[in-house]
């Protein structure tokens, strides 16, 4: 079984006027590619923390982690920014879109970094904008799309690069029910698909759609455990 992540023993501290917080105390988990995870746990357990070390937007203090076969722990700042930028899928609770850009060009974004697009790349993110139902808003700007079509934007650009993982932070807390339902239902067709899912939530009957919930509470593993089978989801195109 190919693991999407491996987190080994990982601690963080972070030093804050002269005090160390000790925000993880040593977590070890593993994410078998097609996994779909929800991280759960009160206010300050570690949650965020976890997922920016998973992101590559901080590295651990002590420990290994390995996304893919790659070992993420000990990059420079630089090394550690490619990777976030080439092989990290985020979706955030903001949606984070780039205001002055069209729908296409948010889905886009990612690819820029490795500089101009080519054929085979924009055909993809056609694709893609198809794939969450966008398809006919290409040229809009985000302002012009209801919150629940920007986290569609959200979602199609976090597949781009074809991710170690998709990473969600609270990825509904902005959202209706209804939409809420909808962009689950997105998420799990992915997952359905074969993509890796990390979530934070702090819903129940968010995390109850992952097919497990680790729970985190100050800073160590509280449970981990897998949910019965969720029902199928269904791809609509
Ligand atoms: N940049 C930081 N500097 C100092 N302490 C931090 C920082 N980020 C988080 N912490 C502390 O680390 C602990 C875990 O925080 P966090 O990972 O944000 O928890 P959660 O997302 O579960 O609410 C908390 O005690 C928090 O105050
Ligand atoms: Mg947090």
């Amino acid at each position: 079984m190919k693991l999407a992540a491996s987190v080994q023993q990982v601690t963080k501290e972070y030093v804050l006027d002269g005090e160390t917080v000790r925000a993880l105390r040593g977590v070890t988990l593993e994410v078998p590619e097609g996994d779909y995870v929800a991280v759960m746990g009160a206010s300050g357990s570690g949650k965020s923390t976890l997922l920016n070390l998973l992101g590559c937007l901080d590295r651990p203090t002590s420990g290994k982690l390995l996304l893919g076969e790659d070992d993420v722990s000990q990059l420079s700042d630089d090394r550690l920014s490619e990777i976030r930028a080439s092989r990290i899928g985020f979706i955030f609770q903001s949606y984070n879109l780039i205001p002055q850009l069209t729908v296409l060009e948010n889905i886009q974004v990612p690819l820029y970094y490795q500089g101009r697009l080519t054929a085979r790349e924009r055909d993809r993110c056609h694709e893609l904008a198809g794939m969450v139902g966008l398809a006919d808003r290409l040229k809009h700007r985000p302002t012009q799309l209801s919150g629940g079509q920007q986290q569609r934007v959200a979602i199609a650009r976090s597949l781009v690069n074809d991710p170690y993982f998709i990473l969600a932070d609270e990825p509904t807390g902005n959202l209706d029910s209804v939409t809420t339902e909808e962009i689950l239902g997105l998420l799990d067709a992915l997952n359905e698909a074969g993509k890796t899912i990390i979530m934070v939530t702090h819903e129940d009957d968010v995390g109850a759609r992952a097919k497990r919930i680790i729970r985190l509470r100050d800073g160590n593993v509280l449970s981990d455990a897998r949910q019965q089978q969720k029902r199928k989801a269904v791809i609509r195109h």
